[in-house]
């Protein structure tokens, strides 16, 4: 197994088509419209479907931190983003909160113009700097959060870290005004499909949204195979027995869950198909790297890397150009594409490009 998530030599970067004027569009006419940031490769947890300990027996080492872009790299990059229309920010790593001084980087990208600025985390430390992330100006946040049973959290995340934490983390971050918080729960069909009811029950009625992710085959090293995937319907069929739902229209064009509300007014919940049903005909978003690559897709091989443009003294001009050629060349789909024997090798790792 190769698992070489930065390109030592990257690939040229396209050229883009000018003039750059209006929106951009990719080759099957997709805007960009989100940028997800990547600020770290590390994470406290080692979850079996996004960094489970055997990729460290092959090798893999994390960045060091010269290979990271500063701060004011990002804040720039985000800025010429802005100015291509994306609306929406969202920090990811690795575990975003393990990256020192996070909150300063939060400031910067708030005090862009129209955009709204978002993060995903574990909920490891959100206790302690929900409050800090809100005066720092983030709007909204997303916790990872698999199972309320204590030994199926543990054995998901693969570390010795309780739950009762990470709901004190969620009420933290609810209490700082972090709202509507979102908690993601990966359904791994025989592995912790059994505390879907559980989680219902816990969240129903509390205002934050659980949402159900599909297990995807991001990465090389989550040994994922179609039979662990439980599809959103039967999820929703399942809710619908005990409390039923019906559908929410979405917010926003290109929305990646799609949205389900209980009838009797307890909340809201949301289901994330990117196996069953997949979305790629509205994806909108581009994934910045901790090193500054440019990944077009949650499953490319490849990124194109800002770095050197940034570091060697690139203008805004030649960084907009950059960034415009690698989103008209765009032309992924891969969750449209993907079938049991779809595999790629090479492919980015999730706790590098972020979920
Ligand atoms: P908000 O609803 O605005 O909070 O954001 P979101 O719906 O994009 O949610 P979030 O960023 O929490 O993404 C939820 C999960 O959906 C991620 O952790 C991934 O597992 C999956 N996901 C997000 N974007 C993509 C995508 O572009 N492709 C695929 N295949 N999965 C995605
Ligand atoms: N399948 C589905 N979602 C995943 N994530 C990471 N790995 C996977 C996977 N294999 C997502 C989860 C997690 C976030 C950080 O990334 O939503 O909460
Ligand atoms: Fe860490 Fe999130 Fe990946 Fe789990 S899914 S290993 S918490 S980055
Ligand atoms: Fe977008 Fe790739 Fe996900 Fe499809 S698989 S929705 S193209 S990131």
């Amino acid at each position: 197994m190769n698992i070489i998530p930065i390109r030592s030599a990257p690939p040229q970067i396209p050229q883009a088509n000018l003039p750059l004027k209006g929106e951009l569009q990719d080759v099957f006419g997709r805007q960009i419209r989100d940028l997800r940031i990547s600020i770290t490769d590390r994470c406290n947890f080692r979850c079996a479907y996004c960094m489970p300990n055997s990729v460290f027996n092959h090798g893999f080492k994390f960045l060091p931190h010269d290979a990271l872009l500063s701060f004011e790299e990002i804040e720039r990059l985000a800025r010429l983003f802005v100015e291509f229309g994306v609306r929406k920010i969202r920090i990811t790593g690795g575990e975003p909160l393990l990256r020192r001084n996070v909150e300063q980087l939060i400031e910067k990208l708030a005090a862009l113009p129209d955009v709204e600025i978002t993060l995903t985390t574990n909920g490891s430390r959100l206790k302690q700097m929900a409050e800090t992330l809100k005066k720092a100006g983030l709007h909204r946040i997303t916790v990872s959060l698999d199972a309320l049973d204590e030994s199926i959290f543990r054995q998901m995340a693969g570390v010795d870290f309780s739950v009762r934490d990470v709901l004190a983390g969620i009420d933290a971050a609810a209490a700082a005004g972090l709202e509507p918080v979102k908690v993601n729960m990966v359904v791994r069909r025989g592995t912790n499909d059994d505390q879907i009811l559980p989680m219902v029950r816990h969240f129903r009625g509390s205002g934050h949204i659980l949402r159900f992710i599909e297990f995807m085959d991001v990465g090389t090293a989550n040994g994922w195979k179609l039979d662990e995937v439980l599809p959103s319907r039967d999820i929703i069929r399942l809710v619908d027995d005990e409390y039923p739902v019906e559908p929410v229209n979405p917010k926003h064009y290109g929305e990646v869950a799609k949205r389900w509300r209980y009838k009797d007014g307890g909340g809201e919940i949301g289901v994330i198909s990117s196996v069953t049903q997949a979305f790629c005909s509205s994806c909108t978003r581009m994934r910045l790297s901790p090193e500054g690559g440019l990944f077009t897709c949650l499953f490319a091989q490849d990124g194109y890397s800002l770095r050197e443009l940034l570091r060697h003294g690139g203008s805004d001009a030649e960084i907009c150009a950059a960034i415009a050629g690698v989103w008209q060349k765009r032309s992924d789909r891969y969750s449209e594409i993907r079938t049991e024997n779809t595999r790629r090798p090479g492919r980015v790792e999730m706790h590098y490009i972020g979920g």
